[in-house]
């Protein structure tokens, strides 16, 4: 049963979160994890199992359908197969997804599948071993296509391939786009997010020109494509291929944006630019009730500002990436 769902003091229904579930990476991308990161949390503060269930299974009493998992790495998460399983079970979630970097996924694939994950999406930013060690700092490449190799083979479709672009690799768009086109993967570039110093150094590539030639060399058309996500799409004219852009910098859509995310030690965050946040770890573990909850969070959605502001204050945010979980 649904009471009133979650709606925004702007309108926006919020039904989809992104979950992080770890903030432990195995790669250093330059974009996401300041240089010589170390302070990696312990483990106590983190949600465990039943606490993560229990919030989401009060979200999705408020209309929560959608639930994406993310890092840190998510796959590198101790059991991270019994927690999918228990997530989509949760009655009035429709939708388990995860947002990983496929060193890992060989051998989880089948298991994440049977677990009742739907969708992958996977970060690649290179198709060239330099590349990935440069960009992502360690040489994993043959691991990642693996990986990809096997999430195809275990049945996940569309499988997403997400690119951050940025001047290292903006001259890779065209051999990633082939790439993707002979294997039936959905590309999305993304524009670099200024998330920190390291990710400010990396050079940021304004997307609507990239856009424009891309739509001329492979003759695209616009294309809707289910998901509800900020990503908008061009295709192929056969319908075999998609790609979409992800744009937060040239072209924000925080009009549209349904969600909010939670880091691994219980934090809600209401906008992935912006400070405003609430400790739902506290106050689980200061033994609130069920109401008391579902009522933090109202509360909590009725302080989801209505923008970000990553042009305007491009120095604001301190937060780093793999700790909100992108
Ligand atoms: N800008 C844009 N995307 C980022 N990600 C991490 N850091 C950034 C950033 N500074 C996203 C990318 C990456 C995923 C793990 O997180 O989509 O593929
Ligand atoms: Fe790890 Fe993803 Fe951050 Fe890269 S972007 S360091 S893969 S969490």
């Amino acid at each position: 049963m649904i009471m009133d769902p979650l709606v925004d003091r702007f309108g926006r229904r919020i039904e989809y979160l992104r979950l992080s579930v770890t903030d432990r990476c195995d790669l250093r991308c330059a974009y996401c994890i300041p240089e010589g990161f170390k302070g990696f949390e312990e483990p106590a503060h983190w949600l465990d199992f039943d606490e993560i269930e229990r919030l989401m299974h009060l979200f999705a009493g408020l209309g929560l359908k959608r639930i994406r998992l993310t890092g840190g790495e998510p796959l590198l998460r101790r059991n991270v197969t019994d927690l999918c399983r228990r997530l989509s079970n949760l009655p009035g979630i429709e939708d388990i997804s995860l947002s990983t970097n496929a060193t890992q996924l060989a051998g989880m694939a089948a298991d994440l599948r049977q677990a009742g994950v739907t969708r992958l999406n996977v970060s690649l930013d290179s198709l060239r071993e330099e590349g990935v060690e440069r960009i992502n700092g360690r040489p994993v490449l043959g691991q990642i296509l693996d990986g990809l190799e096997a999430g195809r083979a275990a049945g996940f479709a569309p499988i997403k391939i997400n690119m951050v672009v940025m001047q290292e690799n903006a001259g890779e768009i065209e051999s990633m786009v082939d790439y993707c086109m002979e294997r039936g993967f959905v590309l999305r570039l993304i524009e670099l997010m200024p998330m920190g110093d390291t990710a400010r150094r990396m050079g940021y590539v304004d997307l609507q020109p990239v856009i424009a030639q891309l739509r001329n060399r492979f003759d695209l058309i616009d294309r809707v494509l289910p998901g509800g996500g900020p990503a908008r799409y061009l295709g192929s004219r056969d319908g075999r291929f998609n790609i979409g852009f992800i744009t937060p910098i040239s072209q924000h859509f925080c009009d549209t944006c349904n969600r909010v995310r939670l880091t691994v030690d219980g934090i809600l965050h209401l906008c992935l630019g912006q400070e405003e946040q609430v400790d739902f770890r506290s106050l689980m573990r200061g033994g609130a009730t069920d109401p008391e909850i579902i009522a933090a969070i109202r509360r909590a959605i009725d302080l989801k500002p209505e923008r970000h502001e990553f042009r305007e204050a491009p120095g604001k945010l301190v937060r780093f990436m793999n700790m909100t979980g992108g």
